[in-house]
């Protein structure tokens, strides 16, 4: 691979990389604010200036500048090396650059700086911004100036309203226009632009229209400053009480891949934040996804219940030795859900199969939605093809009502929440539903045992492309609720089996052997933190 030097080391790169993709891949951050590796590059930021070292025969090319002579009391007349945006540079091999090792460069910054903070409110301490904002981060490695100018600064729109999602502050902003780029780029809606020159610039809407659609969230996102809001997380935490888990979206069959943000204080997820994966979402997340951390918590089934009765999970398991006492496997079903993970799905499967000797395996999952060639797809479980892998010829739960109907099964063992049946459906039959939300499977049980959901453990999803990836842990877990597989060690002995899983690894092990998929890079948790 062909290298350039920056300040001293071998950047690798590849063919039509600029400096600061290159440096970025290696993990080396060029100061920027307009640069975002997903989006075009405007070059009008100037944070990410480098020089460049020309070799010999040509000659560098300089400048004439202006410089206060502290002698002779006078500008003088003086000559400094042109510096160049690394964001527009194209890397070439034997290119030797200067960045924090330039007195140039490091002043270039600090110019930058203390223009963008010119007329800026500076007002970090009611910003959402403040603890992950470039302007505070760069101040500090770059600035730490005093302020000089001494004039009223220019002050612009506050709390605009783009849309139903993102508030605006004009003066927060800093003109970067990542958020055109990616409503025109990305989301291909070119609704957002800029207004006026020089200190009258600002981000505008266009006329008519609203910001809206499946992707205003990552506006928000890739602002780098505090000029964009989102309306559900602001002013709602501090950044630095937030600790983040690596999970997997479950919005769809899309698998997005995400940081989950929570307090570990209170236990409580804040927000979802896109996590780089080029194989799956690149840098970016739908609204729906992006909104779908609710789901930690809202819905949430706490707490047993036996018909319409709270109890201990020991309560509820007797019920279950109760009810499901003699009956042969022949009459009971298990119906895996495309909502739940592979090692879930996959212990409901073996306590069914193998322990408890049923041939009836169904699946449940929320019916089909929304799609576009962005991101968002049609299929909207985090894990219908992990279940089609786990049991490769169960069927849609709804053709579980004929053979209720007809009395060849009498108990049912489900797994998560979604289904397209009524009640009354199935009210003939002893139902037994491991559910982490309310829903028409929990609702239609005779006994409900209350499990994780995703953000409270780790688990594997297959996405539609046949991916297999793992989400972490974000949550202790909420209620009387434990892993649904852990769960189904309990149901196992109440039917008077012992399970052959009994950890985490156990059951992994297990999963890792369910096929096809197209590819497996992704099994383990890997993508970086987005360093834009
Ligand atoms: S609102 Fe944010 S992303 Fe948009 S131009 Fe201003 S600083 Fe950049
Ligand atoms: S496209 Fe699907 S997986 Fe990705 S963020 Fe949206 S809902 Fe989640
Ligand atoms: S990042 Fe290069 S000019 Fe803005």
């Amino acid at each position: 691979m062909p290298t350039f030097k920056l300040d001293g080391n071998a950047i690798p790169f590849e063919a039509g990389d600029t400096i600061i993709k290159a440096a970025w891949r290696e993990g080396i951050e060029i100061p920027h604010y307009c640069w975002h590796p997903g989006l075009s590059a405007p070059a009008n930021c100037r944070m990410c200036l480098v020089e460049v070292i020309p070799s010999a025969p040509q000659k560098p090319v300089m400048l004439d500048i202006l410089a206060w002579d502290d002698v002779a009391h006078e500008y003088r007349t003086q000559q400094k090396p042109k510096l160049v945006p690394a964001c527009r540079t194209a890397a070439a091999e034997g290119l030797v650059v200067l960045s924090d090792k330039s007195e140039q460069v490091r002043k270039a910054r600090r110019d930058v700086q203390e223009f963008l903070l010119l007329n800026h409110p500076v007002d970090c301490p009611i910003c959402d911004q403040a603890g992950e904002c470039k302007l505070q981060d760069y101040w500090l490695e770059h600035g730490q100036f005093r302020k000089r100018m001494r004039d009223e600064p220019i002050h612009k729109p506050k709390g605009v309203e783009f849309g139903t999602t993102i508030v605006y502050d004009a003066e927060r902003c800093v003109m970067c226009t990542r958020c055109i780029r990616f409503m025109a780029e990305i989301a291909k809606d070119p609704v957002l632009d800029m207004r006026e020159r020089g200190n009258l610039n600002e981000i505008v809407v266009a006329p008519g229209r609203r910001l809206d659609g499946h992707y205003t969230f990552m506006t928000e996102y890739v602002c780098p400053v505090g000029a964009l809001t989102t309306k559900d997380f602001r002013f709602k935490a501090r950044v630095w009480f937030l600790r983040s888990a690596p999970v997997v979206c479950q919005g769809c069959a899309t698998g997005c891949n995400a940081y989950i943000d929570f307090d570990p204080r209170e236990n409580k997820a804040y927000r979802y934040r896109p996590r780089d994966n080029a194989k799956v979402n690149d840098f970016w997340m739908c609204d729906e996804g992006m909104l779908s951390y609710v789901f930690a918590h809202r819905e949430r089934l706490l707490q047993a219940r036996v018909g319409d009765q709270h109890v201990s999970t020991t309560e509820a398991i007797e019920h279950v030795r109760t009810f499901f006492a003699g009956v042969p496997g022949s009459r009971i079903a298990v119906v895996l859900s495309a909502e739940h993970s592979l090692e879930d799905n996959w212990a409901l499967h073996e306590l069914g199969t193998n322990l408890l000797g049923v041939d009836r395996v169904f699946y449940a999952a929320h019916p089909d939605g929304y799609s576009d060639d962005i991101l968002i797809h049609r299929d909207k479980n985090p894990n219908l093809r992990g279940v089609h892998s786990v049991a490769p010829g169960a069927k849609p739960v709804e053709a579980l009502l004929g053979d209720v109907a007809s009395g060849q099964i009498t108990h049912v063992i489900s797994l998560g929440s979604s289904a397209t049946l009524g009640v009354d459906q199935v009210a003939k039959a002893t139902w037994l539903s491991l559910a982490a939300h309310t829903g028409t499977l929990p609702r239609m049980a005779t006994v409900v045992l209350p499990v994780t959901s995703w953000a409270e453990h780790s688990g594997t999803y297959v996405n539609a492309r046949g991916l297999r990836q793992v989400s972490e842990k974000a949550l202790a877990p909420q209620g009387d609720s434990q892993a649904a597989w852990q769960a189904l060690i309990s149901v196992a002995k109440a039917l008077g089996h012992e399970a052959s899983w009994h950890s985490l690894k156990a059951v992994r092990a297990k999963v890792l052997g369910i096929g096809p998929l197209l590819d497996d890079s992704t099994l383990t948790v890997s993508s970086p933190s987005s360093v834009e």
